[in-house]
């Protein structure tokens, strides 16, 4: 069960479909997402495609029709595969492709996705899955970047890191999820801890003087002349 922002919990649950399920077994025991799924904030499911092939040889991938380099990924697992998750969840579930055919992922993608109760993310193959896959079954195609990866686990990764910190509860810190570069289009403002000196490098002195109103001051500047010289595609935004 979802209830709404604010109220009792808001799980959140990723079903991924991959070729090499193990590549999985321990990325989501670290850090955030490892608290996230202690709370019960967050499900994550690794579905090993080739459980849902029927030949002895558990064959994911055929020869493209038309020739050409390179093996294509079946339709015929993807649909079972996904029709099984479909079987025994309470919720429709949102079918993500990931392919480099796929609208590029940024903040407001993921702040979109991190509203759906059920993601299922079907790595592809850098080759090409069958087009029937995203034509009849995936009701959105991303990629994460101009740049070709072999497939699509690694980008599954980034797509579940980037949204499950989205999800309520996850990030703890009043505030701080709202505050985060991209949160409002521009690069996050310089950090700095102790010791106020290092090596002859000195904190800047607006942090140490307690002057509340000035620190935001400067941060915001900072934050903006960062943005100005180093993605100058944001500032237009
Ligand atoms: Cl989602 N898949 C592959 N194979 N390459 C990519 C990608 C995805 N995103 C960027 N490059």
């Amino acid at each position: 069960m979802r209830m709404s922002r604010g109220s009792a919990v808001n799980v959140m649950r990723f079903n991924i479909i991959t070729i090499f399920p193990d590549l999985f077994d321990r990325v989501f025991d670290f850090g955030m997402i490892q608290q996230a799924r202690k709370k019960n904030l967050l499900e994550i499911e690794v579905v090993d495609l080739r459980d849902f092939t029927d030949d002895r040889r558990r064959t994911v991938d055929d020869r493209p029709y038309g020739g050409g380099d390179g093996m294509v990924l079946k339709p015929e697992p993807i649909f079972r595969a996904v029709e099984s998750i479909e079987a025994r969840s309470a919720e429709r579930q949102h079918v993500v492709l990931l392919t480099p055919q796929g609208e590029i992922f940024n903040q407001s993608v993921a702040n979109a996705l991190s509203l759906r109760p059920i993601v299922t993310l079907i790595c592809g193959r850098y080759e090409g899955v069958d087009q029937r896959v995203a034509d009849h079954l995936v009701d959105q195609e991303i990629s994460i970047g101009d740049y070709v990866l072999s497939g699509g686990e690694y980008a599954a990764l980034v797509v579940v890191d980037a949204v499950s910190r989205l999800i309520p509860g996850v990030v703890a810190k009043g505030g701080s999820v709202l505050e985060d570069s991209f949160m409002d289009g521009i690069l996050d403002y310089p950090h700095y801890t102790r010791p106020p000196e290092f090596r002859g490098w000195k904190v800047p002195d607006v942090l140490l003087s307690g002057d509340h109103a000035e620190i935001s001051r400067w941060r915001a500047e900072q934050a903006l002349e960062f943005t100005r010289k180093r993605r100058p595609d944001l500032m237009k935004k």
